[in-house]
Formats: C-alpha cells, structure tokens, sequence
C-alpha cells in the first residue's frame, strides 16, 4: 500500500515518483520495491542546511511601492553536479493544493511562492541527504 503524497526513490536507477492518490500495490522499479523516502525536520552535524525555509520580505520599497513577497529557500547548500536541491514543493494544510519547482545543480535554489495560500509548508529533496520538511 503507497502513502497519499509519498515520495518514493528507486535506489537502483533512481526514479523519484510521489503518489497523488494512495493504492493497494507496492511501488515497483527495476523490479525492486520503491523506497519511500522518510521526512527530516531537524539540521543535524551534516554542516549544510536541509531544512527549507519559508519567509516573507518587503519588496520595492525604497521606490515607495512597497509589496510583500514569499519565498522558499536553502542557505548554504552546495548545489553542484554530484550534491545538489533537486526540488522544492509546497502544499497548503488542507494538503489539497501543491506546487513545485525543479532545479539544476548550477541554480540558486530559491522559490518564489507569493500569494500561494496562508502558512504553507514546504518540502525539499536534496539528491545525496534525501527529503526535508520545513518547520
Ligand atoms: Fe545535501
């Protein structure tokens, strides 16, 4: 049995799927079982932040049209070809609307989310330390 927004790993040829709706089969690739990728919350002694983070700024207003902006964003995570933020997502609490944004090694990984929905939460997979979830 899959779980409802599970994200799930291939650890042979590295598929990454996540389940919009929860069936009684297993996840198979390269006939192995999908491994389903269990969520952190906490930094550990890695020395590089996982844990994403949601803020929202002033924008503009030095130019005396203030707006407010919301993003999602890593700080000090290496973002090269062998260790880089693969995806951030970002789903409200009612867990019925989600949004995504897909880097490459060489991009910033920083989200904007402005006007997305109140208090979402955020998720982000790095390719080497496996899925993060933000406070
Ligand atoms: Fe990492």
């Amino acid at each position: 049995m899959s779980v409802k927004f599970g994200i799930y790993k291939c650890n042979i040829c590295g598929n990454v799927v996540q389940v919009f709706e929860a069936g009684a089969g297993e996840l198979i690739c390269c006939g192995e079982e999908m491994e389903l990728l269990s969520t952190q919350y906490e930094e550990n002694e890695i020395g590089e932040k996982h844990v994403p983070v949601i803020d929202t700024v002033h924008e503009g207003c030095e130019t005396g049209v203030c707006t407010e902006a919301t993003y999602v964003s890593l700080n000090k995570h290496p973002m090269t070809k062998e260790h880089y933020i693969q995806f951030i997502e970002v789903m409200n609490q009612e867990k019925n609307e989600i949004r995504i944004k897909f880097f490459k090694p060489e991009e910033t990984p920083v989200y904007n989310i402005t006007g997305f929905c109140e208090k979402p939460f955020a998720l982000e997979l790095c390719n080497v330390h496996g899925l993060w979830r933000s406070k």
